[in-house]
């Protein structure tokens, strides 16, 4: 009785954030990650790097899960900048192995709890057998819509626009929009996430606060969460920490308190 009395209750004076409970009503729809803090994870412990990014493989599959538990619809988590090519070659592909190993892994659990797997990111320089397990998992999942899960691959928020004002350009040149059309919603519609709203939550641990390239037109209006944990170590209890912080936020977008 008392677990659900406190159950709508947000975190007051008299009750800790531990002991608080999510409102359902309040969550956000659509959480971002920026996985970060996997290379010092391990050097924390002696180890690879690689040790750090297998180990946040970990950190990825309890997150997914507690989104599918808590009801968020959309996942979109920064797996791979397009800066991180400038890494050895020896780290790019352990993580690339590891997306593989991940999805072929992965895949039947996230099939079963009715997860829809989406990539965006210049995806077409990645190599072949990460381009094949992703179309494979796109097309398997497909009808799914518990949660999206949308893996960012070779992303950047610049390269990103770039591509959005090619297509733009290119319905121009082909006589189907007038310059004088474009306007925001055919910038957001031509971007990889165009079918999708905005991140409400933006989820950034290891301790850096700075959005390296990440969802930069997306992430106008949404907020920002810092945490000094490595990804390897993220789990639900942190989410919920987050969520928690979220629903106590006042978003205005620019008008004024209701
Ligand atoms: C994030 O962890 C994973 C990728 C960028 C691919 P890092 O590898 O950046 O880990 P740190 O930031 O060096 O600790
Ligand atoms: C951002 O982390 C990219 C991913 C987590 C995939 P980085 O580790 O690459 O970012 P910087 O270099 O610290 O800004
Ligand atoms: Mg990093």
């Amino acid at each position: 009785m008392a677990g659900f009395l406190t159950r709508w209750l947000r975190p007051g004076p008299t009750m800790t954030a531990e002991e608080a409970e999510l409102e359902p009503g309040k969550l956000p729809r659509h959480v971002a990650i920026i996985m970060d803090g996997n290379g010092r994870w391990a050097g924390k412990r002696g180890l690879p790097r690689v040790a750090g990014h297998r180990a946040g493989v970990e950190a990825l599959r309890d997150i997914v899960r507690a989104c599918v538990d808590w009801g968020i619809a959309i996942l979109t988590v920064y797996a791979f900048s397009t800066e991180n090519w400038k890494r050895p070659q020896e780290e790019i592909e352990a993580l690339m192995n590891l997306l593989v190993e991940y999805v072929r892994r992965e895949l039947p659990e996230l099939k079963e709890k009715g997860v829809q797997v989406r990539a965006i990111g210049r995806l077409e320089a990645l190599p072949l057998a990460a381009r094949e397990e992703l179309a494979r998992a796109r097309r398997e999942t497909a009808g799914n819509s518990r949660l999206i899960l949308n893996v960012a691959l070779n992303y950047g928020g610049r390269a990103e626009l770039v591509d959005a004002c090619r297509r733009v350009t290119g319905e121009v040149l082909a006589g189907k929009l007038r310059p004088e059309d474009i306007d925001e919603d055919v910038i957001k519609g031509a971007l990889y996430t165009g079918d999708l709203p905005d991140p409400d939550l933006l989820i950034r641990p290891s301790g850096e606060m700075r959005l390296s390239n990440f969802l930069l037109w997306q992430l106008a209006y949404t907020e920002l969460w810092f945490a000094d944990i490595y990804w390897p170590d993220f789990r639900r209890e942190n989410l919920r920490q987050a969520l928690l912080a979220y629903q106590q936020r006042e978003r205005r977008f620019g008008g004024l308190k209701i």
